[in-house]
């Protein structure tokens, strides 16, 4: 298949994909969908083909506006209103109850399905103008790195799909926050552009499933299907050190082979003249350091190091969401200078 190339002066085109049950890269503002009519079977199936993506990872739903709630789920709790008051448009997905439309195959048989309201002005125009929910994963290849770049999502999805919109640069660079709303108190399923302190902000107590921070057992089960998978892993295996930056930078610095790749803050590229680096963001930044996150651990897959040392900012904001993508990148692979002190 000839994936063609499409702008923002595309929308109608775009719109034209969808409707018609093709697969179409999306920019958001998190990162590129991978879009289908959300209402159509076939076209979902479809999804699951170019990505490679296990059938029990269920999908979730993009849609205009909060009103558009009450078609797709049901038993809707105020707090899923409060929460689309305070940040639709935006990075964050709600779990709710599904309603009778949504076809299984989106929820993977669940009986909940996972809602966004996007903040894209391209996304929002295409979905507008098709008219109908969009059931979009990322657009990468099953386990690799999230695409924050058309450039990327061709990279794993040219010949695949129908089209691709290139919006640009994704301004958040991970994916949304995903909370769930079907149990008490209301749980964190992934961190993402949302942080944990916004959403207790609204809710008052928030749980945080187990799979944010640490490698699931066998036999334990996330909230999340998707968050039990290998995931956002380069080739090379990946090392995370967690510390205060300066020391982390030198423990890298100690241990870190020449050739090997660095992922470091940006204030200490200097440390690793032998290695091959690219920089994360400024280490007081997890604003900045979300929107290189995928893209320098893409850039790894380009280059033949065999090893991958990586920074980790602390987990506050939105750094809960950085750690969290490297350290799934890293299988957990973690080495805690706090904990390795006398
Ligand atoms: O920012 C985003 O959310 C991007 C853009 C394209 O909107 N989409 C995205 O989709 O990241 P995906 O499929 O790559 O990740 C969705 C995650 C998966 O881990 C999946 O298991 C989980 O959401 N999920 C979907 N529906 C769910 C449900 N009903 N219950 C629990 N987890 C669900
Ligand atoms: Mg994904």
């Amino acid at each position: 298949m000839n994936t063609k190339r499409l702008t923002e002066h595309n929308i109608e085109q775009a719109a034209v994909v969808l409707k018609r049950g093709g697969l179409l890269g999306i920019p958001t503002e998190t990162v590129y969908g991978l879009g289908a009519d959300g209402l159509n079977p076939t076209a979902v199936t479809h999804i699951f083909e170019a990505k490679g993506r296990p059938q029990d990872n269920p999908l979730i739903l993009h849609i205009p506006a909060a009103d558009w709630l009450e078609r797709y789920c049901r038993d809707i709790p105020p707090a899923a209103y409060a929460l689309a008051d305070r940040f639709w448009p935006g990075p964050l997905t709600m779990i709710l109850k599904r309603g009778e439309m949504v076809p299984d195959v989106v929820t993977a048989g669940l009986d909940t399905v996972g809602m966004r309201c996007p903040a894209h002005p391209v996304c929002r125009a295409i979905i507008k103008a098709a008219d109908i929910p969009v059931a979009a994963p990322s657009g990468n290849t099953s386990g690799k790195p999230s695409p924050t770049t058309a450039e990327h999502m061709l990279a794993d999805m040219d010949g695949k799909i129908d089209a691709i919109v290139d919006g640009g640069p994704c301004a958040v660079g991970v994916e949304s926050t995903i909370i769930d709303l079907t149990c008490t108190p209301p749980r964190l399923l992934r961190p993402g552009g949302v942080t944990l302190e916004q959403l207790e902000s609204v809710l008052g107590e928030v749980a945080v499933d187990a799979a944010v921070r640490r490698r699931m057992g066998e036999g334990e089960r996330p909230r999340a299907p998707g968050m039990k998978y290998r995931h956002y892993a380069p080739r090379a295996p990946v090392t995370v050190v967690k510390g205060r930056p300066e020391e982390t930078a030198s423990y890298i610095a100690q241990h870190a082979l020449p050739g090997s790749g660095v992922l470091c803050f940006d204030e200490f590229t200097r440390l690793f003249p032998e290695q091959v680096v690219t920089r994360l963001g400024t280490a007081a930044d997890p604003a900045d350091q979300a929107r290189h996150v995928f893209d320098a651990l893409r850039f790894f897959d380009g280059t033949d190091v065999t090893g991958i040392w990586a920074q980790c900012p602390d987990e506050t904001g939105v750094g809960l969401a950085v750690a969290n993508r490297l350290n799934k990148a890293a299988g957990f692979h973690i080495i805690d200078l706090a904990k390795e002190e006398p």
